[in-house]
């Protein structure tokens, strides 16, 4: 496993998941309203083990290669994580997820999660441009991508754990885009 920088913002800390995190992990995204607007690739019903098995097989041996994946803490409660940010290379086409504990939507919180790593994406990564995804009825995904300068590019079949979802947006940024004149 390569080690994954540790970001601190105004209200959040970002350090890499650890297998320690699985049960926290477990119990917040266990939840039908976290994961049904997640690529169908996520089990669901979601398997007991199922946070123990991703950052164990999935996470650990590809952290820091051709994944990068943040657990989210607050600042308050720095040894409970309640989100994750994920990057990928190469993309599926999209190289970003990200996922909050339900009751702490509704605070920005992902927001500003997202800008220090995509700040590291650009600048350390080597990462050009990224595309980013969400099924077309996840508003709350969408507003992440436009607060953070995304453009949009077009809406393609996808599937999602939900099966009535149908359809993705498809969101590009690139790294003149996002670092500016
Ligand atoms: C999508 C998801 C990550 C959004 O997380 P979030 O933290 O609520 O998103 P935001 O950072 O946009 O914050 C949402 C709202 O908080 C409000 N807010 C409250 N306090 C705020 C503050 N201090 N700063 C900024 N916004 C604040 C804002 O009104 C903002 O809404 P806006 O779009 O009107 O600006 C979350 O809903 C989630 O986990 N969904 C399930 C998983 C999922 O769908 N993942 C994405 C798959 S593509």
């Amino acid at each position: 496993m390569t080690a994954i920088p540790t970001f601190t913002t105004e209200r959040l800390l970002l350090r890499g998941v650890l297998l320690s995190d699985a049960a926290a992990y477990q119990k917040i995204f266990a939840d039908f309203e976290v994961i049904k607007y997640l690529s169908s690739a996520v089990p669901w019903p979601y398997p007991e083990n199922g946070a123990e098995f991703f950052i164990k097989n999935i996470v650990l041996p590809n952290q820091g290669k051709d994944r990068w994946n943040w657990g989210i803490f607050l600042k308050e409660n720095p040894s409970e994580l309640v989100g994750a940010v994920e990057l990928f290379r190469p993309g599926k086409p999209e190289n970003r997820g990200f996922w909050l504990a339900k009751k702490h939507w509704g605070k920005g919180y992902m927001t500003e999660a997202v800008r220090p790593v995509m700040d590291y994406a650009f600048t350390n990564l080597g990462f050009e441009k990224m595309v980013f995804a969400n099924a077309v009825e996840n508003t709350k995904s969408r507003r992440v991508k436009e607060k953070t300068g995304a453009r949009f590019l077009e809406v393609k079949p996808a599937n999602f754990v939900n099966p009535e979802i149908t359809h993705s947006e498809y969101w590009e940024l690139t790294k003149e885009e996002w670092q500016g004149p």
